[in-house]
This record gives C-alpha cells, sequence and structure tokens, in this order.
C-alpha cells in the first residue's frame, strides 16, 4: 500500500516537473521587427530562465491569426506601435485584463488600459526646413495653426490611411471637438504640398528637398536616416531638417506609443505578464531607446544622442489618454476622407 502511495507521489511529482519545464517560455507575437529586440529577450532569459518565442509578422496578420487560433493559439503576449491599432484589437476581444502594481506605478496613467499598456512613446512631431521656416513661424505653433493659410502649399504629410495620422487627428477629437476638427481638417488639407504619399521618411525626405517646408511625421524617423542606416543619401538630408514640438503652451506635443497585452488564451500568462514587466526596467528601456529611437516610458533613461540633440525637455501631451485614439479612429478616419486628405 505504501509503496503504491509512493509511486503516486513520484507520479504527480513527475507531472510538476514537466509542466514547470513546458511553462519556462513565453511566446511573442511582434509587429516590431528590431533585431536589438532579440537581444533584449535574451537577457530576460538570463534572468529568468524563461526562454522567449518570438512569431514576427506584420499586426494585422498576426492579429488575424491569434483570432483564427482561438483557443488553441499559443500567443501569450501582442507586441504593436500605435494605441490606435491596440485599441482595435482589444475591441476584437483578443486581450485578457493585466493586473500588475508595477506597471500601474511604472506606467503614467494616460498611457496604459485595464488590457494593453504602453512600453516605449513616439512623438509626432513638426520637420521644418530652416531655410524656409524662421523662428517666429515656429513660436508657439501647434498642430491647430496648420489650417492657417499662412501655410499654403508648405505641408507634406501621409495618407489619411495611415494609422499615426488617424490617431493624431483622434486625439484633436478628443481636445477640440468633432466639429472644430472638420473645421480644421479643411485648412489643414488645403495647405498640403502635394498629394499625400510614401511613408514618414519620405515626407522628412521631402523638406529636405525643399518640396516642402514643413512635414508631420514621427520622431525616431530623423534619427534612423541621421544613424546612416538608410544610407548615406538620407543621412545628408536628415541633416538639412530641423525638429519642432507642437502645442508646447498648452496640451504638449501629441505622443503615440509602442505597446503590449496579454492575449485571452495565453498558455503561460504569468511569464506573459513577467516579460512585460521587464520590458518596462530600466534595464530593459535603456537598451529599446539606444537602439529604436523612441521615447522612454519609464523615468530615468538616458535618450539616444541622436534624438536627444533635438531638446528633451519638451511638454508631451500626458493629459490625453491613448486610448481615445481608438475611441475616435472611425470619426477621424471620416472626416479626413470628407476633407479631401486622400
Ligand atoms: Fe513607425
Amino acid at each position: 500500500m505504501l509503496k503504491k502511495k509512493a509511486f503516486f507521489f513520484i507520479f504527480i511529482f513527475q507531472i510538476i516537473l514537466q509542466s514547470t519545464a513546458l511553462s519556462k517560455e513565453v511566446n511573442i507575437f511582434t509587429s516590431r521587427h528590431y533585431e536589438s529586440d532579440i537581444k533584449l529577450y535574451e537577457i530576460f532569459r538570463k534572468n529568468t530562465g524563461i526562454k522567449v518565442n518570438i512569431i514576427s509578422g506584420e499586426a494585422k496578420a498576426l492579429e488575424k491569426r491569434i483570432i483564427e487560433e482561438g483557443k488553441s493559439s499559443k500567443a501569450d503576449v501582442f507586441i504593436t506601435v500605435d494605441a490606435g491599432a491596440l485599441g482595435s484589437a482589444h475591441d476584437k476581444g483578443i486581450f485578457q485584463e493585466i493586473k500588475s502594481k508595477t506597471l500601474e506605478t511604472s506606467i503614467p496613467k494616460n498611457f496604459r488600459t485595464s488590457h494593453w499598456v504602453g512600453i516605449t512613446k513616439r512623438a509626432r512631431v513638426i520637420y521644418y526646413n530652416p531655410e524656409k521656416v524662421t523662428s517666429e513661424d515656429l513660436k508657439n505653433l501647434s498642430y491647430e495653426d496648420l489650417s492657417s493659410e499662412k501655410w499654403k502649399n508648405r505641408i507634406a504629410i501621409r495618407p489619411s490611411s495611415n494609422i499615426y495620422n488617424i490617431s493624431l487627428v483622434s486625439s484633436i477629437i478628443e481636445n477640440q471637438g468633432v466639429e472644430k476638427t472638420e473645421i480644421w481638417l479643411k485648412g489643414f488639407v488645403k495647405n498640403f504640398s502635394r498629394e499625400p504619399m510614401g511613408d514618414d521618411r519620405a515626407q522628412i525626405l521631402a523638406v529636405a528637398a525643399k518640396e516642402a517646408d514643413i512635414a508631420v511625421a514621427n520622431s525616431y524617423y530623423i534619427a534612423i536616416m541621421l544613424s546612416g542606416e538608410k544610407g548615406e543619401e538620407q543621412k545628408k538630408a536628415a541633416k538639412k531638417v530641423k525638429v519642432h514640438f507642437p502645442n508646447q503652451n498648452n496640451r504638449g506635443t501629441h505622443m503615440n506609443i509602442s505597446g503590449a497585452g496579454i492575449l485571452k488564451n495565453a498558455p503561460n500568462k504569468e511569464n506573459a505578464r513577467k516579460f512585460i514587466e521587464f520590458l518596462l526596467s530600466k534595464e530593459a528601456q535603456q537598451h529599446i531607446v539606444n537602439n529604436t529611437y523612441e521615447y522612454p516610458m519609464i523615468k530615468g533613461v538616458k535618450l539616444n544622442p541622436l534624438i536627444e540633440q533635438f531638446g528633451s525637455e519638451f511638454k508631451q501631451d500626458m493629459t490625453t489618454k491613448v486610448d481615445s485614439y481608438f475611441k475616435n479612429q472611425s470619426k477621424a478616419l471620416e472626416i479626413m476622407k470628407i476633407s479631401g486628405w486622400r
């Protein structure tokens, strides 16, 4: 009888051992494709013994796969860029609630929700050509001012289908209301120097080539270009362009995030939480910021010099909650189309 009992306990013990061995991993579905992220995940494995498996791909494709696989999905964490995209993923019911005191303390309220949190920040700034724009032009310049006749045929920006632009307009709706935003959009679109085309870097190139005097694009792109990783020509062009942080005398510059959530059917929920908490640690934040030129989510992290040179003390919009970017998304897109923004 005793022998039987002992065998039984050994059997149970083996099962526990096996399951802990199995759970020493976390599966990350990510649309961020940075070499440096892989190095970071290796640090996490060394610190915790939890192996990080990465499935990378385009955000919408990953999201579709997670939904289709449903309960059999192996995905633990979904990482992507733009609060509007994260909000849209949450709207489809893919995340579970994140309960973490660590995350609540480290991430400012406006950059997190109950189901997904910001990891890094990016500003949507105004790029300008100093040969075409004076310091007087830039004084207190806000997004709202860009609808003024003064900027006629001077602005470059990418198409309205771009999520960064939709999120920017959503944040303006959140602050000014739909009606005022619609009026603003009509003036803003009239000021475009050309049909919207290309990505964010293409707008910076347009300003360097004097095809436009100013452009609206994300902050880290200028640093990517200056780093030389996109070739000598783009590096040279980026040197001709400067950065202005809009809305300094009111709510602050529009901030967006890259962020993460734990998936509803995550097989390794605890590891997923530990992984996201690790991403918000000082070590991880410093690593990310060094390599991607984004702004850190937490305090006490040094900016990459390539981005710091444009100013580190600017006022960021810390009052507009980033989940409003999804809440106002369909309205934003609707009025962008009405305004004639291609
Ligand atoms: Fe980007």
